[in-house]
């Protein structure tokens, strides 16, 4: 029952009216194209209906949709990386079994989400140890990272950038991660990106990537799962 709610959720959209903004005077043209195509968009309007904290709710979603990444009959353990402002935690709080461990970390600071321990202001590539403290020898059954660098502008710095991110996050996750665990990262499509999905490919039995509806067709976001973690003997 719990996932055909889902479905419904991550893939029905409202039907909109196409609405202008007022009270754009004054603001930069790439300011009122941003609040235009905010109200506008049907995933920003369903993560006001379904009480997400913003849209990227609908992306994990529909990968688990496809995936099975959250299982609410497992007490799983799962790292949300770069969290904020949380939709990320909301969906794992709400389709993991009840009794589940979800940790939220984000340099910014992450409001208190029911459910979720929080770790906000909190560097994720400086604290893998107060990570690992945390989590007491338990083994984690799920590594999200949504995490982005702030973008130049220059593509293949930004590239290497987010990928740097990316195996940060992929050191974590074969450290701490339980046999058939998976991971999830964000990434933007670039030449490096290719070498960390082979790099993945040594430590977890199926790595594909994944662009789901939500992600916006003009935007370079693509998301790298690793499923069935290997265990680290086998790199
Ligand atoms: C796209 S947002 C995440 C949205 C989130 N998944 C959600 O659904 O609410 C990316 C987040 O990554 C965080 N971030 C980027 N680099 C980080 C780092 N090194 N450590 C922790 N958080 C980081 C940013 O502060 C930002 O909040």
């Amino acid at each position: 029952m719990q996932r055909i709610c889902k479905r419904f959720l991550s893939t029905t959209l409202p039907n909109l009216r196409k609405v202008q903004a007022t009270n754009l005077k004054g603001k930069k043209k790439s300011s009122q194209e941003w609040i235009q195509r905010q109200l506008n968009d049907p995933y920003v309007q369903k993560a006001d209906v379904f009480n997400y904290r913003c849209r990227s709710a609908f992306k994990l979603l529909e990968i688990d949709e496809r995936f099975k990444i959250l299982q609410p009959d497992k007490e799983q353990v799962i790292i949300d990386c770069g969290a904020a402002p949380g939709s990320w935690s909301q969906v794992a709080k709400k389709y993991s079994g009840p009794n589940s461990t979800i940790i939220a970390i984000d340099k910014l600071q992450l409001y208190p989400i029911e459910g979720v321990h929080i770790l906000g202001n909190q560097d994720f590539t400086t604290a893998h140890a107060k990570l690992q403290e945390l989590l007491d020898d338990k083994k984690v059954h799920v590594v999200l990272s949504d995490m982005a660098p702030n973008a130049t502008g220059i593509k293949s710095m930004d590239g290497e950038n987010i990928v740097t991110l990316g195996y940060s996050v992929l050191k974590f996750a074969v450290t701490v991660s339980e046999l058939d665990a998976c991971l999830l990262i964000k990434l933007w499509q670039c030449a490096e990106a290719k070498k960390l999905e082979q790099d993945m490919c040594r430590f977890y039995e199926s790595v594909k990537v994944v662009k789901p509806q939500a992600s916006r067709s003009d935007s370079a976001e693509i998301f790298l799962l690793g499923r069935h973690f290997k265990g680290l003997s086998t790199a």
